[in-house]
């Protein structure tokens, strides 16, 4: 992204209408919380990521994400929240994104759309579906007093994008509203909408969190496939040679040999996917008939590799990596392997486990790295 994004997520509220005797944002869904799901989801595309958590729980949600998210205080209202965590935004950042932790399955292509228009030059920019049912306005007895035309209605969703300092201005005016939108409307800017998408609902109640579910695992009917791959590199002789490791520098480690960047776990999840998706291996895809691949990095690779796979109209479902040798140590850094490594597959889930060979092989002679990958994926 040229433009830098903050994305803000409100979640400080207690989810009173799920029921649950946890704040909504950290409720589980498929392994995660909520709240995890949305920053995995716009991760991809922000600069920076602040939430506002519910008083009393800050220090639960940094220790979901550590240093990578800044966590505020959230207010008594959504508004108030959102206000909290305006006043962290970093001066640098042009555009910001209002992404309710409860649109948990809202998709990095949703943040992407959003963004297009904002750096296209529009100052506010919110998704929307059309409306299927009529729908009235009714006084305080429940009586109809107007019927707008259903035509001209739209349900909106986050995230919501803003230039930065309309939306600081919007909230100075101090007006209290459900959407941040609705605070541009009120002094008189332009809002446009575009293509929401279904699976940016706002989960609400125990249905709501039954259909995520629904979404997010693959049911009996499912196309449901599986890859490996495996890859393996020497170290080198070249004792200033940096090493690349699933996408990670490790300082104080002598380097691999190879064209590449040598990032064996890199490479081997690339190839799982593409194996899965029978899109071919590494060398059909980035060989030397593609010359811009030449040294790329595992990161460059994994993104690519991602695109190619959604292209081809399938979704990761996890993807996991074992790193085999004596050398790192991947223990003390695998929240971080798993971070890079997931982000560069936007925010999927991602497993990484290191193994050495009761020094049997190359591996365990300590001549050099590999990994061996699996991946699940399925047809959408
Ligand atoms: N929110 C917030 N601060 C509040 C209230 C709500 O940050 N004081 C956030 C919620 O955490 C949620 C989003 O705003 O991510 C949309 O609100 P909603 O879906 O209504 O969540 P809750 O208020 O938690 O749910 P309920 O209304 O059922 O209590
Ligand atoms: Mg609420």
């Amino acid at each position: 992204m040229i433009n830098k994004t903050a994305v803000i997520i409100p979640a400080a509220g207690s989810g009173e209408r799920l029921g649950a005797t946890i704040p909504k944002a950290l409720v589980q869904l498929v392994g995660r919380t909520l709240v995890e799901h949305a920053v995995a989801n716009l991760a991809p595309i922000a600069t920076q990521i602040i939430i506002a958590a519910p008083s009393g729980y800050e220090s639960q949600f940094s220790a979901l994400f550590g240093e990578t998210v800044d966590v505020v205080t959230g207010g008594a209202t959504r508004t108030q929240s959102v206000k909290a965590a305006l006043a962290k935004i970093n001066d640098e950042i042009e555009f910001v994104l209002v992404h309710d932790a409860a649109r948990s399955l809202a998709s990095t292509d949703l943040a992407s759309r959003v963004i297009a228009e904002l750096a296209a030059g529009e100052l506010a920019v919110i998704p929307g579906l059309a409306v299927v049912d009529t729908v009235k306005t009714v006084d305080h007895q429940g009586y109809v007093t107007n019927t707008p035309d259903r035509a001209h209605l739209r349900a909106v969703q986050t995230p919501q994008g803003f230039d930065k300092t309309a939306l600081m201005r919007a909230h100075q005016a101090g007006i209290e509203a459900t959407d941040d939108a609705a605070l541009i409307e009120s002094i008189g800017g332009n809002v446009k909408v575009i293509a929401g998408e279904e699976r940016a609902f706002k989960i609400t109640t125990k249905d709501d969190l039954a259909k995520a579910h629904r979404l997010l695992l693959p049911d009996s009917s499912s196309d449901i496939r599986v890859g490996i791959g495996t890859d393996s590199h020497a170290f080198s002789t070249d004792e200033l040679r940096p090493l690349w490791l699933a996408g990670l520098h490790w300082p104080g480690v002598v380097g691999v040999d190879g064209h590449s960047d040598g990032d064996v776990a890199a490479h081997a999840i690339c190839d799982a996917l593409l194996a899965a998706c029978s899109l071919g291996d590494l060398g059909s895809n980035f060989g030397e008939s593609e010359p811009e691949y030449a040294n790329a990095a595992g990161e460059k690779l994994l993104k690519e590799t991602l695109h190619r796979v959604s292209t081809a109209g399938y979704e990761i479902q996890n993807v996991s990596v074992q790193i085999v040798g004596n050398k790192p140590k991947i223990g003390p850094r695998r929240s971080e392997a798993i971070a890079a490594l997931s982000s560069a597959l936007g925010g999927v889930s991602v497993s990484v486990s290191a193994t050495t060979t009761d020094g049997l092989g190359f591996t365990g002679e300590g001549k050099g790295i590999s990994a061996i990958a699996s991946a699940l994926v399925v047809k959408r």
